[in-house]
């Protein structure tokens, strides 16, 4: 019997809805043939926005989308993606296998899909190929409400009123595909194009820099010093991928234990990163603070046999269900310091929600995580401390128990665990510091193996199960399956 210990009375602040943020690019099947189908009579769809993904994005209370990449962002031209359809240029997408990109989803398309989904827009601008007023344009086009060239071109392209589009990306990995900078240069320009992002009467906007790689601690430092004044926050990029100096195998749904306990050992690394980031923002603008915008991050696989190679389709399994619990899991507990996280990416490609063959679409185990852990999204982080074992193969040795907890407006205390040992179920014990719990409910993400996954033209394997749970002496008490996800909502007396 394990026990987990919350305590109501400690905590580091609100969770931020946009911890639980997607990423959509334009690469491989994630915009065409994923979210958009445009007007295929065969697959249902809203203005083009494929019903059944918004459907289930929204199950999962989707707060934020970012978009259009990624490497694409610093290759796009936001001109070319408005007007009508049949005059809007034809590009290449140089990133992305070189495939034609006849931009029949822009501007006007994206907004009106985060309009469907109910969420936030969050865009990349292009900072790598793009001009300072080509970026400036962007911004007035969307949110400008009165009469300027701008907003005159908006209306002609028949949108009335502005977008009002808060959440602004300064570059994408500007130290890589984003213009290969260092950087103190990528400090300049950050500051020369966040000083022409005006606000044009409408909301105040929130300006992400191109924040480091992983441990690329400098960047932070530099970056920080040099710009922090000039935007809100820093953008982090970290992936987990299998070791391959290992000799671990690349495939996202034939592994084995080693592959598996090697992800989760790199997934939790994701936790002293936060740390140190944070840290250094901390200390080097300490009259400032910058948020941490993680906006990318989730598992890279090879890509599935036959598909590609440019597109970055892979399956998900539960392994992807219990990585994506422990980066969720991390977040909320510091969500003092993160203030955005967006998984890559939504739909056919790397960590994805969703999957799509012509009008079917798969619900990943990514995507029954999302839904199970919503209701943390704007409560308040409760600190929770696991009493863990550890377990794992060779020198990836990890806690079997994680955990996050959150009390949301009407006193719910709501527990979300991760049963990372996958040979054997955990008895857990959870005792609220004060708290006699009244009754708890109990739903579980799990299949029989951890390489379980929902695919095409089967039942689903992996989804949301009811899972037993009682109150006993003051405590709950649960039994977590061997390689699970668990959510516990409990109510006091
Ligand atoms: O998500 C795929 C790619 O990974 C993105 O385009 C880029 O930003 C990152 O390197």
């Amino acid at each position: 019997m394990q026990n987990i210990l919350i305590n109501p009375a400690r905590s580091v602040g609100t969770i931020s809805p946009n911890i639980y943020g997607h990423f959509s690019e334009h690469l491989g099947r994630c915009i065409y043939d994923g979210l958009y189908v445009g007007d295929d009579p065969d697959i249902p769809n809203v203005n083009g926005m494929r019903t059944a993904a918004v459907e289930a994005l929204k199950r999962a209370k989707i707060p934020v989308l970012r978009w259009p990449g990624g490497c694409f962002a610093d290759t796009y031209h936001w001109m070319d993606g408005i007007g009508p359809k049949e005059s809007r240029k034809t590009i290449v997408n140089t990133f992305w296998g070189g495939v034609t990109e006849n931009n029949s989803f822009g501007t006007h398309e994206f907004l009106e899909l985060c309009r469907q989904l109910g969420c936030q827009p969050y865009i990349s601008g292009n900072v790598g190929s793009g001009t300072v007023q080509e970026f400036s344009d962007w911004i007035e086009y969307c949110n400008m409400p009165g009469v300027s060239p701008m907003a005159s071109l908006r209306r002609k392209n028949g949108r009335e009123e502005p977008w009002n589009v808060v959440y602004w990306g300064i570059g994408n990995e500007t130290w890589g595909c984003g213009g290969n900078m260092t950087a103190e240069h990528y400090a300049d320009v950050c500051k020369n194009f966040s000083t022409y992002m005006r606000g044009y009467g409408g909301p105040a906007l929130y300006k992400i820099a191109s924040g480091a790689n992983g441990s690329d601690y400098h960047w932070t430092k530099v970056l920080a010093e040099k710009a922090g004044h000039c935007v809100d926050a820093l953008s982090l990029h970290y992936y987990t991928g299998p070791s391959r100096h290992k000799g671990r195998t690349g495939s996202a749904s034939v592994f084995g234990p080693e592959d598996y306990y090697d992800c989760v050992s790199r997934t939790l690394f994701m936790d002293e990163l936060i740390e140190n980031h944070t840290r250094i923002m901390r200390n080097v603008r300490s009259n400032k603070k910058l948020g941490l915008v993680v906006d990318e991050w989730g598992l890279w696989f090879d890509v599935e046999p036959g598909t590609n190679p440019a597109f970055l389709y892979q399956q998900s399994t539960m392994r992807d269900a219990v990585v994506a619990a422990l980066n969720l899991n991390i977040f909320n507990n510091h969500c003092d310091g993160v203030v955005m996280a967006n998984i890559a990416q939504t739909v056919n490609v790397l960590q994805s929600l969703i999957l799509t063959e012509g009008a079917e679409i798969v619900e990943t185990p990514t995507l029954k995580v999302f839904e199970l852990f919503a209701p943390h999204q704007g409560a308040k982080q409760l600190d929770s401390y696991a009493e863990a074992g550890l377990v794992g193969t060779g020198d990836d040795i990890v806690p079997d128990i994680q955990v996050s907890a959150s009390e949301n407006a009407d006193g719910e205390i709501f527990v979300t665990a991760v049963n990372a040992d996958i040979s054997a179920s955990k008895e857990v014990v959870i005792r609220i510091g004060g708290i006699k719990p009244e009754s708890a409910e109990a739903k579980s993400v799990w299949g029989d193996s951890i390489t379980d996954k929902n695919d095409f033209g089967q039942p689903e394997k992996v989804f949301i199960r009811p899972l037993g749970a009682c109150v006993e002496d003051g405590a709950v008490k649960a039994v977590l399956p061997a390689g699970s996800v668990t959510s516990f909502t409990v109510r006091a007396k």
